[in-house]
């Protein structure tokens, strides 16, 4: 099998390469080559940036034409438009890598399904749906045979670890150092994460399936964990202390520093339940292999290995913040004697 993935030394990309080599397939990617590549010369190389159209388009044709194509830095549809000039008719399979963000907050059936109606909250969703309808679009014109992956959070080697309140490069050693983590709500909101590698089996696996032809999937984990758990199962993993949670109200947060707090905004306060029966059932390759103290564990050995990870010393607001909010407790405590 001939793959091309757009993008390729990614996150994701790199568990898609990971599992497209156990099928045996012959990989190019293309990039601006300025992410590592973990690879080496295993896979072959295909320098550019994807929004030089005219370059990409001419580069990626005159390299094909290909079994299977996996596009996964596509998040406008002028950059789909331009992906369908390039592969139209010189493709097997073209796989696009979307969001579960496409969906957005209005689901009225838990786990979301693929076939629930995407109403998308965020700039980002939004565009995602537009260029999922570009894809459907050269699909159900006979361009190419498309699919649709659907992806939640994935984290893994080459990346970062989350926090309910976003992605500061601070969590890690909040942990270790036993500072207190702020959760918004109650902390019971819901949330799934997947390991890379693991996600990269789906998309891996439905290269040139036919049963896989004009259908979108979610490729999410089988695990569904509140955000207290995920903070303390994350803790334990990397073997710092048991964190003290400290819950705040949403609104609070986003009242008091929204730009910093964006990602709770549009994605974090959200529950985050997706069904992942479909692709088990067209692609039962995918399976959530990784326990997530295992994974943890790979992502923050690399992120110390590559120096990723921020000393909590110099973002000293959420620590500034619980001692109001500890103040306002105690006050309130002798304001309001029960
Ligand atoms: N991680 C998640 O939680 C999550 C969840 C849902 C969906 N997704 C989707 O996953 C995809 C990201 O995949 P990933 O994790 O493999 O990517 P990634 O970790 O963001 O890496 C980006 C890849 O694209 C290349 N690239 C970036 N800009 C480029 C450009 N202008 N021209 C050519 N190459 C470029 C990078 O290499 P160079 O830097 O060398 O160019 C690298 O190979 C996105 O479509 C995103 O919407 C991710």
């Amino acid at each position: 099998m001939k793959a091309l993935l757009i993008g390729g030394t990614g996150l994701i990309s790199s568990g898609i390469v990971k599992a497209l080599q156990t099928r045996g397939a012959s990989i190019t990617v293309f990039n601006r080559g300025q992410t590592e590549n973990r690879f080496g010369t295993a896979i072959r190389q295909l320098t550019g940036d994807r929004n030089d159209f005219a370059a990409f388009e001419r580069t990626v044709s005159a390299a094909g034409p290909w079994d299977v194509v996996i596009e996964m830095i596509c998040f406008r549809p002028d950059q789909a438009e331009s992906a369908v000039r390039a592969f139209r008719g010189r493709c097997g399979h073209f796989i696009f890598c979307s969001t579960v963000c496409t969906y957005g907050n209005t689901q009225t059936i838990v786990p979301t399904l693929e076939s629930t109606p995407q109403h998308p909250h965020s700039t980002y969703g939004r565009d995602k749906v537009a260029c999922e309808q570009v894809f459907l679009r050269a699909h159900a014109a006979g361009m190419m045979p498309v699919t649709i992956f659907r992806p939640s959070h994935t984290y893994g080697v080459g990346g970062n670890v989350i926090n309910n309140l976003g992605w500061a490069p601070t969590f890690v050693d909040r942990l270790r150092k036993g500072r207190p983590i702020v959760v918004s709500g109650d902390g019971h909101g819901l949330w799934q994460s997947a390991y890379a590698d693991d996600v990269g089996l789906g998309f891996a696996y439905a290269a040139g399936r036919q049963v896989c032809f004009g259908e979108a999937y979610n490729v999410v984990a089988d695990e569904v964990v509140t955000w207290d758990e995920y903070t303390r199962r994350t803790a334990a993993a990397i073997g710092a202390p048991e964190p003290r949670i400290v819950h705040l109200p949403t609104e609070f947060l986003l009242a008091l520093d929204r730009p910093r707090y964006v990602a709770l905004e549009e994605i974090f306060r959200f529950h985050g339940v997706y069904s992942n029966a479909k692709l088990k059932q067209h692609v039962p390759e995918f399976r959530n292999a990784t326990p997530y103290a295992e994974g943890v564990r790979r992502t923050v050995a690399w992120m110390d290995a590559h120096d990723k990870i921020v000393s909590a010393d110099t973002d000293p607001f959420e620590d500034r913040l619980v001692a109001l909010w500890d103040r306002f407790q105690a006050d309130a405590a002798k304001a309001l004697p029960a």
